[in-house]
């Protein structure tokens, strides 16, 4: 029911202003802190614009040699956690099991208490080097595998697949994995940074406030896309099936995942990227089936409903040809996203207001209490 006033799901709402990013829905593009973000992709490492999100600059390379080797100092998890991600469920989903690790990091940071703003970006640094030890180690570990040892020697994307699959693959591979940090990195109020600012708004921690964004992340209308795609991309099993597929699920008015976005309404602007260094892991890896089939549903898609893909769609099996199993996708998506909801978590304790917005009532009318002895 639609109310006079109430912009429900926060549509069109401008809640504050933010320095990290720009989203363009009439030119598809974004920028994070003024730079495209595909020149970001293309051109630099993640590191460097990890850098750029957390302290609002590129890096020179005086500055990125010192927080590179600030990150690789900070990889390593403590063996106390390691004891408690042994225990999770081995079914538990990873995006559970990473919430969960990183709210036990919050209890175990050496400036657990102190939400100043420089410890805070302390903090965010030791997040963003320890949350892909953590991810590697619950992919391990459920596996009943030793979690292998960060090497501080390799760079943050080579590092991760060492820390996966005991080896770094061709340079090719690890572009096009570095490339997808990047898009994945930053993306104005989104559902899980909205969340984080939220949280901080409370003077609450930035652990409490990276523990619920990866929460509302875990969404499949959110970060739980990317899964979600390869999940249906594996449904739909071949070239020829596809068209069939996608008259089913039209027919029934399924959501197709890996498509629409609230903001973008002619085509997000990270997918030409992602879907460049998708074809050349399909090409390296022999994947062109997957790409055979993403053409035909991005075909169907934008004929039929005039609904562009978003990144989850490209991103998904690039991840899934790289080696990594499925329900790690969203996991991935927070390595890059810390970044991203770090800087906004600065951001907001730097100007600081409660976020409580109102609400339209609809329920009972005022009624009075009858005592439970009495109410039968
Ligand atoms: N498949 C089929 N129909 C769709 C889709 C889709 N993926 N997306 C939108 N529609 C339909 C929707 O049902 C609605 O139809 P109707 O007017 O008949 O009710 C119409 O298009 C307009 O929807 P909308 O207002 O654009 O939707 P929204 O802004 O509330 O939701 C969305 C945006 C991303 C939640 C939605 O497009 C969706 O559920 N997509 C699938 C999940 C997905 O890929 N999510 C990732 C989002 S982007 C990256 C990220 O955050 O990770």
């Amino acid at each position: 029911v639609a109310t006079q006033g109430v912009h429900k799901g926060l549509v069109g709402v401008v809640a504050d202003v933010t320095a990290v990013s720009k989203v363009m829905p009439e030119t598809n593009s974004l920028t994070y802190r003024g730079y495209p973000v595909q020149d970001l992709a293309d051109q630099c490492r993640f590191e460097e614009v990890a850098y750029l999100l957390l302290e609002g600059e590129l890096p020179t390379r005086r500055q990125l040699n010192a927080f590179r080797k600030a990150e690789a100092a900070e990889r390593g998890i403590s063996r106390a956690l390691i004891r408690v991600l042994e225990e999770f469920p081995r079914k538990a989903h990873p995006m559970d099991a990473i919430r969960t690790a990183v709210s036990f990091m919050g209890m175990e940071d050496p400036e657990g208490r102190d939400t100043s703003v420089e410890a805070t970006r302390r903090k965010a640094l030791r997040l963003y080097a320890k949350i892909p030890t953590a991810i590697a180690a619950i992919a391990r570990l459920r596996k009943g595998l030793r979690p292998i040892r960060p090497k501080p020697e390799l760079g943050f994307a080579e590092n991760i697949f060492h820390m996966f699959f005991g080896k770094v693959p061709e340079p090719a591979i690890v572009k096009a994995f570095d490339a997808s940090m990047t898009l994945y990195a930053e993306h104005s109020f989104n559902a899980s940074t909205f969340t984080a600012r939220t949280v901080t708004s409370t003077q609450a921690d930035i652990h409490a406030a990276v523990t619920a964004a990866i929460a509302a992340l875990k969404g499949p209308l959110h970060g739980g896309a990317n899964e979600a795609v390869m999940h249906m991309l594996k449904q739909v099993g071949t070239p020829a099936r596809a068209r069939g597929w996608i008259d089913d699920k039209l027919e029934h008015r399924a959501l197709v995942m890996g498509f629409g976005h609230r903001v973008y309404r002619s085509g997000d602007s990270r997918v030409p990227t992602m879907a460049k260094y998708r074809d050349e892991v399909a090409r390296l890896r022999g994947g062109e089936k997957w790409l055979e089939i993403s053409r035909i549903l991005a075909e169907e898609m934008l004929a039929r409903k005039g609904i562009h893909p978003n990144l989850d769609f490209p991103a998904g099996p690039t991840y899934y040809m790289m080696g990594f199993e499925i329900d790690f996708f969203t996991p991935l998506f927070v390595a890059s996203r810390i970044t991203g909801w770090s800087a906004h978590v600065l951001e907001q304790m730097q100007d600081n207001r409660l976020i409580r917005p109102l609400s339209h009532y609809v329920g009972a009318a005022e009624r009075k209490v009858v005592p439970l002895r009495a109410r039968g």
